[in-house]
């Protein structure tokens, strides 16, 4: 017989009790799929896509097949290849510089501000210098709006300008955010999302959509999505591929979209309480009333090489962390021969060391909430 207590774990991301709160709704909508047989770009597709146009205030959505889909398919449009640069941030997840370099350009990794995550808008000059000494042509600048948080439009948006850089938000962890009360989706000419089911608003599989105003864009997109396809199947204008959204997870995210406020705005509720409760003790996330996050991840810093102990001490007590990223892209063997910005990473490097995410869904209860925090108090303390 096992002497042991059993400790039971909590999920880090409980996708299980949003399923639980849906009740037949998804298991519905997938059935009409399957009824109706339409699985390539079936009605639930151009539903989706005008409900989350609407959703986001964007002209175009375009449903595609992952966020990383996304973004090549963005990047193809504007015709992004050798010889061309794009400035994006290092302490991201690796689909990003992964993106550029599929389309043969030069990811050039800049800093980011240490208290936001996201791009410093003053490190974009570093970058575009690094480029030029690379010999590359500086074409486009990726910002992410990391864990959740919108990047700071107001400041990028000027600086990407004087150096004729195209921006394209990589939003797949903040969809559903806002800046100023515009939604991510509009702060730059083009957006990109993924719904990976960890993402805040994530379906079954895999799935992505791309946003703008541009009709142009919008047009080669759907076409580049579907083969380069012309005015009909068996027309090929250009060089495109299979990068389009299945119907049956665009008819799981018109029923997930329908409780996605409510989420969000719990999501923020659990986040402000972990903010309060553990300020005193580690670096709590940045909160501003100036925008929403979709808290993809509750992120705190922990200094000191205390982050491993304060893991192991909440894994003994069935809390799962994660850390989100332990070694930044431009230290990745994949990416470690790209340039980086003049001026180095050091917030970067310094932010790979020390950050830990806690679990964080909207379906955390405060008795969980209380459960976490106070092994992280105590485990701090020890
Ligand atoms: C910042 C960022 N960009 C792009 C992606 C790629 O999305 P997908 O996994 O849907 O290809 C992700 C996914 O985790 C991401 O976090």
């Amino acid at each position: 017989m096992n002497q042991h207590a059993r400790i039971d774990s909590l999920p880090f991301i409980d996708v299980a009790a949003q399923r639980r709160r849906l009740g037949t709704r998804v298991d519905d909508a997938m059935r009409r799929v399957t009824d109706h047989c339409q699985f390539v770009n079936g009605p639930e597709v151009r539903e989706l896509e005008r409900v989350l146009s609407e959703f986001c205030g964007a002209k175009h959505a375009i449903g595609v097949a992952s966020g990383t889909d996304a973004l090549v398919l963005v990047l193809m449009a504007r015709g992004i290849g050798r010889g061309d640069a794009v400035v994006c941030p290092s302490f991201t997840y690796a689909a990003s510089p992964e993106a550029v370099a599929l389309v043969g350009a030069t990811p050039v990794f800049c800093e980011v501000d240490e208290s936001t995550f996201n791009i410093d808008p003053v490190g974009i000059e570093g970058a575009v210098a690094a480029a030029r000494g690379a010999g590359l042509r500086p074409k486009a600048l990726m910002t992410v709006d990391l864990f959740g948080l919108p990047a700071d439009y107001d400041a990028i948006n000027p600086v990407a300008e004087r150096f004729g850089l195209y921006v394209i938000d990589d939003a797949a962890q903040a969809f559903g955010a806002d800046l100023k009360g515009r939604k991510l989706g509009t702060l730059a000419p083009v957006t990109t999302t993924s719904f990976f089911p960890a993402k805040p608003l994530g379906c079954y599989g895999d799935g992505g959509a791309v946003f703008t105003e541009d009709d142009e864009l919008a047009d080669v997109i759907r076409s580049l999505r579907n083969h380069g396809q012309g005015t009909d199947r068996y027309d090929n204008v250009r060089v495109g591929m299979t990068g389009r959204l299945d119907t049956i997870q665009a008819a799981v995210l018109i029923e997930k979209l329908k409780i996605f406020p409510e989420e969000i705005a719990a999501r923020e509720r659990i986040a402000r309480r972990y903010n309060t409760a553990l300020a005193d003790v580690v670096g709590v996330p940045h909160l501003s009333n100036e925008h929403t996050c979709v808290w993809a991840q509750y992120t705190i810093r922990v200094s000191g090489g205390r982050r491993n102990k304060l893991a192991d001490s909440l894994r003994a007590q069935g809390i799962p962390t994660a850390q989100y990223y332990p070694v930044p892209s431009h230290r990745q063997r994949a990416y470690r021969d790209y340039p980086v910005a003049e001026g180095g990473l050091a917030v970067t490097e310094r932010l790979a060391g020390e950050v830990i995410s806690l679990p964080m869904h909207a379906y955390l209860d405060e008795p969980t909430q209380d459960r976490i925090i106070a092994a992280v108090r105590g485990a701090l303390r020890a």
